[in-house]
């Protein structure tokens, strides 16, 4: 038994996290049902009711369940209106599936302190998992009315949203569009000058009909879009075009990193264009990753994928860049032209490192669907059974599917929250839901160059876009792999 000193109180709050694995979200990413715990600070020697629950909270995060519920309860014997004690009492109940246990806890540790945004948004955690949306929703409402940054309320209301839209209407829908203050991922189109003419790029798809223009980005336009632009965890430095090939590109990386909006700055290339030293000069300016687009290392069949790459220098400056950083990954689309040549691909890149490989299935951009190239449902569900076949012989290799490629039941895919979450620029700084879209009129041409994302984010085609999608499929998500309904 501990010896509690009843004195010790809530002194300082520093967050302590405990996170809850959750399953796999729309991008095929794990998801953590994230909850802040208010840790208390002792002040004495002895042991007080703060040390007790500071050792609780170790058990709780080290998942020994048994230790930490046997502390909590004498924190509660010596304390029975311990607000945490009874939150994290709660939450685990939780965890351990006692739903209606679990909400009674942390009801009463509500009821002790109704302003703590965390204990509203747990308590919408547990109705979540209990197919109560409505009240999850309104759970959701309330953490977000006393806390409105509070991140991981956001993220749990926005899943709710999508993936179970009755829970929601324009009321509730609104205030969470209008909260928004931060996004997973902010991408912008900074050339769109390339050096290769892929098959399925809607650049080469636009070359052909005419209507495409290429450009660089004028800096002075990107260090007005990046001083306007919203604090996101990752920036993306390109759009559809080759970002290497942009002359200022280095004092891109180093203004986007100054600006400190930006946990991570990452991009894709074709990496054929530059000297791996140039590559080496990017990471020290700040990029953090780099995601290398490969269909196929057969020269034939790579030049009916991505006209123009030679296969050999490809292939060494794959091994070149993995040597100068551990954050090289590989982007791959697949098609019925490089379709029986996947597994030969993952076979080298098995040998050769250890690789995050991301496939998605190609977009069609041709307007002529007699001339798609696009997998078909069959062949992606044949793709994805043969990749599943070579999975033991690739062990250096971790494979990213979008939902389209998981063997998901579609209830428990969410709709792609990427409108909310992971707006595009294009090159002349107009905001678009995502990056598989350039048109400039869906956000009724807000623009990033001209104005900052508190005005562009609140005009009302924004919003009005926004509601749209989460009540009906738009035609931009028709056939792209993180559509729920693919
Ligand atoms: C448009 S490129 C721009 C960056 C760079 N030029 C590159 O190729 O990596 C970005 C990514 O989009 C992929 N991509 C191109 N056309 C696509 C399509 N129709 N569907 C899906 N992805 C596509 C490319 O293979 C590449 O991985
Ligand atoms: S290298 Fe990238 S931008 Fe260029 S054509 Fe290929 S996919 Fe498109
Ligand atoms: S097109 Fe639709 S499903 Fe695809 S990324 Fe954009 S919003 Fe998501």
């Amino acid at each position: 038994m501990l010896d509690f000193n009843h004195e010790a109180g809530l002194k300082t709050h520093p967050p302590v996290s405990l996170n809850v694995y959750e399953g796999h979200n729309s991008n095929g990413l794990p998801v953590y049902s994230h909850f802040s715990v208010i840790s208390m600070n002792p002040t004495n020697q002895t042991t007080t009711i703060g040390q007790a629950m500071q050792l609780a909270v170790q058990h709780h995060q080290a998942e020994r369940y048994d230790d930490a519920e046997s502390v909590y309860n004498q924190v509660l014997q010596a304390q029975p209106d311990n607000m945490d004690a009874l939150h994290l009492l709660g939450m685990i109940n939780y965890q351990r599936g006692k739903i209606d246990t679990a909400i009674g806890l942390i009801k009463q540790a509500i009821a002790i302190n109704p302003q703590v945004a965390v204990l509203h948004g747990n308590l919408g955690n547990v109705y979540k998992a209990a197919g109560d949306f409505d009240n999850a929703a309104m759970c959701y409402q309330r953490a977000l009315s006393i806390d409105p940054r509070y991140a991981q309320a956001y993220n749990n209301f926005l899943d709710l949203t999508l993936r179970h839209k009755t829970a929601v209407n324009r009321e509730t829908l609104q205030p969470l569009i209008d909260s928004i203050s931060f996004f997973h991922r902010f991408q912008i189109e900074i050339t769109t000058e390339c050096n290769l003419k892929c098959a399925e790029c809607p650049r080469t798809v636009e070359i052909a009909e005419g209507s495409w223009t290429s450009k660089h980005m004028p800096i002075e336009e990107f260090r007005q879009l990046v001083n306007h632009a919203p604090y996101a965890s990752v920036a993306v430095l390109q759009g559809v075009g080759e970002p290497t090939l942009h002359p200022q590109f280095e004092e891109f990386i180093a203004i986007i990193k100054s600006s400190g909006k930006f946990q991570f700055i990452a991009l894709n290339t074709n990496a054929l264009t530059r000297s791996v030293d140039y590559y080496k000069q990017l990471f020290d300016l700040g990029l953090t990753s780099l995601s290398i687009s490969v269909d196929s290392l057969n020269q034939e069949i790579a030049a009916l994928c991505r006209f123009g790459t030679k296969v050999e220098k490809l292939k060494k400056r794959i091994v070149d860049l993995a040597a100068i950083s551990p954050h090289i990954s590989i982007s791959m689309v697949a098609s019925k032209l490089n379709f029986y040549d996947i597994p030969e691909t993952l076979v080298w890149l098995n040998s050769t490192g250890r690789f995050l490989v991301e496939i998605q299935p190609a977009i069609d951009y041709k307007k002529d669907n007699h001339q798609t190239n696009a997998l078909s449902k069959d062949e992606i569900a044949a793709l994805v059974k043969n990749i599943h076949a070579l999975k033991e012989s690739l062990p250096n290799i971790s494979l990213g599917l979008p939902p389209s490629m998981q063997m998901q039941k579609e209830s428990s895919v969410a709709k792609c929250n990427r409108p909310f979450l992971a707006p595009y620029v294009t090159l002349n700084g107009f905001l678009t839901p995502c990056c598989t879209t350039y048109d400039e009129s869906l956000y009724g041409h807000a623009n990033l160059i001209k104005e900052d994302i508190a005005v562009a984010w609140r005009r009302s085609a924004v919003s009005d876009w926004l509601h749209a999608y989460v009540e009906k499929t738009p035609d931009i998500c028709k056939g792209c792999c993180f559509n729920s309904d693919y």
